[in-house]
């Protein structure tokens, strides 16, 4: 019988579980190895950044948006609660700068990260893994690390976990606004029963 767990802090218990973390590292190494296009989310980023821009992966995970961004010249900072795949982020992609933190407590300056960002993106269903009561926590921590006019592209399914309607609730708390919504991260229009959600936010 599977149950659904009960949220314990900010993240769901067994998200850090370690066998799982490692299968998931390998899996996107094989994904990479086989050239599958990995980067359609990053390609987005690079296209709404200026050159040379200083950019956060929010649950970067094993760092395939944030590697890609740096490859481009980009001074990237990727964030993720689980430390194995900080580990292998590290390893993989050595031309960012990788961090264990929980986004819904997000502090960088007080990890050594001052600057603010030009823009941030949290994608690959992060926000489902963030329990329903941290969510707008997180989308306030990202908003403050923005620079003035800063933009953060977030993803989300529209019927399961964390919707458009639960991100359109936590802008006001966290100073950001609805620029653009799409379907795809290829730009689809968005319509009402699109399955998918890409919104860029702008910092006011
Ligand atoms: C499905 S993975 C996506 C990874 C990456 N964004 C990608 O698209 O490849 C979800 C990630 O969110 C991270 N995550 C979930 N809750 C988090 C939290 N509260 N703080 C930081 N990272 C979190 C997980 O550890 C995991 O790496």
């Amino acid at each position: 019988m599977t149950t659904t767990p009960e949220p314990v802090g900010s993240v769901w218990p067994g998200l850090t579980d370690q066998d799982h973390s490692h299968a998931y590292v390998d899996r996107f190494r094989q994904m990479a190895a086989r050239g599958q296009d990995l980067h359609g989310e990053a390609r987005l980023v690079d296209a709404l950044a200026p050159r040379g821009a200083r950019l956060l992966d929010a649950g970067c995970g094993p760092g395939r948006h944030g590697g890609y961004l740096a490859a481009a010249g980009h001074d990237v900072v990727g964030v993720d609660v689980d430390p194995i795949l900080i580990d292998a982020a590290r390893a993989d992609h050595p031309g960012a700068t990788w961090l264990v933190s929980d986004l819904s407590r997000l502090d960088l300056p007080a990890l050594g990260e001052p600057e603010p960002f030009d823009g941030a993106m949290v994608v690959g269903n992060v926000m489902d893994f963030v329990t329903p009561e941290a969510q707008p926590r997180v989308i306030e921590r990202l908003g403050a690390h923005l620079r003035p006019d800063g933009f953060l592209v977030v993803g989300c399914r529209t019927v399961r976990g964390f919707t458009p309607a639960d991100l359109d609730a936590a802008l006001p708390g966290a100073g950001l606004v609805l620029e653009q919504r799409f379907a795809t991260y290829d730009l689809r229009p968005w319509t009402d029963d699109a399955t998918f959600c890409v919104s860029v936010l702008r910092a006011r």
